[in-house]
């Protein structure tokens, strides 16, 4: 279930912005006409897509579902809309890419989101007063129109959640000028068991936090998003590329604390995962299908130094990337687990439960479980996550309980 067990997705920004591999925006940010612009869809052809080989490149690298744009802010429709002549099917390309990708999604088991901005800098009634992400006036002979918009909006929704399969959330893009309730039950009453996300016509049922990781801690669903690059969402051809790392690093963050997390890749204007995005993709799945099950229906701890998660008999502890060091004292943990498990890799790791003299005050001189060998040199920069399997868990947390400071959350 999305939002359940189906937790790390492929965010895909493709439109034919992709042709000149800036930036998703460039309409606005470089102040290109639209007379202009729109020449993009006379010559978009990308010939190289599979959808195939996008939905089975996802799931090899562990993704459960994708969130694909179907309308970005240039209002460039990647479906048979019958509502625009601006759209991929009128383009060198003909073909329905959005049908062809909900198709191999259904094949492969990968869940599909919908992604669809609000703004919309291309349909005459769509309302452009500098408003945020709207262009700063109206395009020549634009006649805006809230309501005529709304009635567009509401089309193009009607055949997205009708024509392409079970969608499994909505993302909308920028919250439009005014909330209208009645988009959203629509919405619902096409796909009753969807989930929207906040940034729509109204609050929806999931929170978006984009390219930020620090939230402690989630009172709704959330879902959140960052770019395998640090400029642009749609594909950029001198990008500025995160490390696996320092994307595993923001992953985890989100995730042990319950919250999904949408990476995204800018396929190239053929159609084509970047090489480089495409190794980046994978090497933060990767990572993600080892330490899975330490974050599928756990719950967050805070405790001592460290953070948990926990489920069943299992306490998992997650160490940071920045962790560097070749053992731990899990105070206030004093009971020896029966079992412990690496999830990142096969090394065997020690542990005792034993006296050390960490606390310098010399107060404290009880004993703590101690791991040792844990192997922080080889997984440099990777966060590692080590499974302890207790015969009583609960005396185990009754202990967290026990800590005097406010950090058990
Ligand atoms: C921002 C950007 C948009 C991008 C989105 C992804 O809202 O304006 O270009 O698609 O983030 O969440």
């Amino acid at each position: 279930m999305l939002f359940k067990t189906d937790r790390f997705g492929m965010f895909i920004h493709f439109g034919i912005y992709s042709i000149n591999a800036w930036h998703e925006q460039e309409q606005m940010r470089l102040n290109i006409p639209k007379s202009e612009y729109i020449k993009n869809a006379d010559i978009f052809d990308p010939y190289n897509f599979n959808a195939e080989e996008w939905v089975l490149f996802a799931k090899e690298s562990g993704a459960q579902y994708i969130c694909f744009t179907t309308k970005h802010h240039d209002g460039f429709c990647m479906w048979d809309s019958k509502f625009t002549d601006y759209k991929i099917t009128n383009t060198p390309f003909k073909r329905d890419l959005l049908k062809e990708l909900a198709d191999a999604c259904q094949r492969h088991g990968i869940k599909l989101e919908l992604y669809y901005s609000c703004p919309d800098w291309n349909y005459k009634h769509s309302v452009n007063n500098g408003g945020s992400h709207q262009l700063p006036k109206p395009n020549p002979g634009d006649e805006p129109n809230e309501a005529l918009y709304i009635q567009y909006v509401k089309n193009q929704i009607t055949e997205l959640l009708t024509n392409y399969g079970k969608i499994y959330a909505f993302f909308w893009d920028i919250p439009p000028v005014r909330r209208d309730k009645s988009v959203n039950e629509l919405v619902r009453s096409l796909q009753p068991h969807i989930l929207i996300n906040d940034r729509g016509y109204d609050e929806g049922d999931y929170s978006t936090p984009e390219r930020d990781d620090s939230a402690s801690n989630f009172t709704r669903l959330c879902e959140a998003c960052q770019s395998v690059g640090y400029q642009s969402w749609g594909y950029r051809k001198n990008e500025d590329y995160f490390t696996p790392q320092s994307l595993i690093s923001s992953v985890s963050k989100i995730l042990i604390k319950g919250g999904n997390y949408l990476l995204n890749v800018g396929p190239d204007s053929t159609g084509k995962i970047p090489q480089k995005s495409a190794e980046i993709f994978s090497a933060v799945g990767n990572w993600y299908k080892k330490i899975y099950n330490s974050i599928v229906n756990t719950k967050y701890i805070k405790a001592g130094d460290f953070e948990y998660t926990t489920k069943n008999n299992s306490l998992f502890l997650h160490l940071p990337a920045a962790f560097g060091c070749s053992g731990a004292v899990l105070k206030p943990i004093n009971i020896l687990p029966k079992a412990l498990t690496f999830l990142n890799g096969d090394e065997k790791i020690d542990y005792k439960v034993e006296y050390t003299p960490v606390d310098y005050n010399g107060k404290d001189n009880s004993s703590h479980l101690h791991l040792y060998n844990i192997p922080a040199e080889k997984y440099i920069g990777e966060n590692m996550v080590i499974q302890m399997d207790f015969d009583n868990i609960a005396e185990v947390l009754d202990l967290f309980k026990n800590e005097t400071d406010d950090r058990i959350l």
